[in-house]
């Protein structure tokens, strides 16, 4: 039997629509117009597309966008100062500093000078701290875009064993973290996991975040378990034609949908869920900075 696909372009399409609500519930009861600010320094062509289509939807949600385009060359205490005034703005309510940076740039160090409760991104050492140790933070968009599609499918995730292929700061950590917040019981796997087919095949939901193309098979999945695939990869499509790529997940889709219950595809799965979590992240922010009840539905 094929499993139920996980529509994440609609679940976002929910998302956006919640976060339009909080919007104009925010303006009209407290006169507060959420703020965010994205950076882009340099021209990456992909970074590029990112950032217009963060400003588009920020902007289709009734919030105010500030977009910063500085240059490839930029120096870092440039890129630090327009931080700190950004920080310091009270119509900015969540900064974003699009990633990769241009090398001669520290990003670990930029990332940490934005203020903890601007972080939209959750990638701040606060905020990490804050999310380990089980306190209100910002939590980083896809996995928490992920934990949303996990909750809407399944209700209560309490009892559920799974596994996260993939230990990323920016996925695969904190998406273990909020599987925990969730009272499911996750475990960590990697590439060098031994017996990785045989650790993913005791799950009941299957994260995979690794970064390699198809590489989770049908049988490495239980009959019946939610498989979240956060892979984007392009690769080659010569039946497309002679130079043409497509894009792929981590799972190998067509043998994975005739085993798990249900699995989110690539594209349209976990992919338009982190922009509405990026929208989602700014109204929460907006309304803890003015002491306001945290967002209902779009918090983890
Ligand atoms: N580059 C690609 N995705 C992201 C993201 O979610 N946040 C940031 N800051 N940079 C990115």
């Amino acid at each position: 039997m094929s499993a139920h696909i996980i529509d994440g372009k609609a679940f976002a399409a929910t998302v956006r629509a919640k976060v339009a609500g909080h919007v104009s519930r925010m303006a009209e009861e407290h006169g507060i117009t959420p703020g965010l600010a994205v950076v882009l320094v340099g021209e990456d062509p992909a970074s590029q597309v990112y950032v217009r289509n963060k400003g588009k939807q920020t902007v289709e949600c009734g919030m105010a966008s500030f977009e910063h385009k500085l240059d490839a060359d930029t120096d870092e205490a440039t890129l630090l100062a327009l931080v700190e005034r950004l920080n310091a703005d009270p119509a900015v309510h969540g900064i974003l500093v699009q990633l990769p940076l241009p090398a001669h740039l520290n990003s670990d160090l930029i990332i940490n000078t934005i203020a903890p409760e601007k972080d939209v991104d959750g990638f701040h050492v606060v905020n990490v701290g804050r999310l380990g140790a089980g306190l209100k933070a910002m939590v980083p968009c896809t996995p928490l875009g992920s934990l949303m599609m996990l909750k809407d499918y399944h209700g209560d995730l309490s009892g559920k064993s799974a596994v996260v292929i993939g230990r990323s700061n920016i996925v695969g950590k904190p998406m273990a973290q909020l599987l925990l917040g969730a009272n499911a019981t996750p475990t960590i796997a990697h590439s060098r996991t031994p017996d990785l087919e045989g650790v993913v095949r005791q799950a009941d939901i299957v994260v995979a975040a690794v970064g390699r193309p198809e590489m989770v098979r049908g049988d490495w999945i239980k009959p019946g378990a939610t498989v979240i695939d956060v892979g984007i990869n392009r690769v080659p499509a010569p039946e497309k034609g002679e130079g043409k790529h497509k894009i792929v997940g981590d799972v190998h889709f067509e043998s994975a949908v005739e085993v798990a219950g249900a699995i989110t595809p690539v594209p349209g799965g976990v992919g338009p869920m982190t922009i509405a979590c990026l929208l989602a992240n700014t109204v929460t922010a907006a309304a803890r900075s003015a002491n306001l009840p945290e967002p209902e539905g779009l918090t983890a």
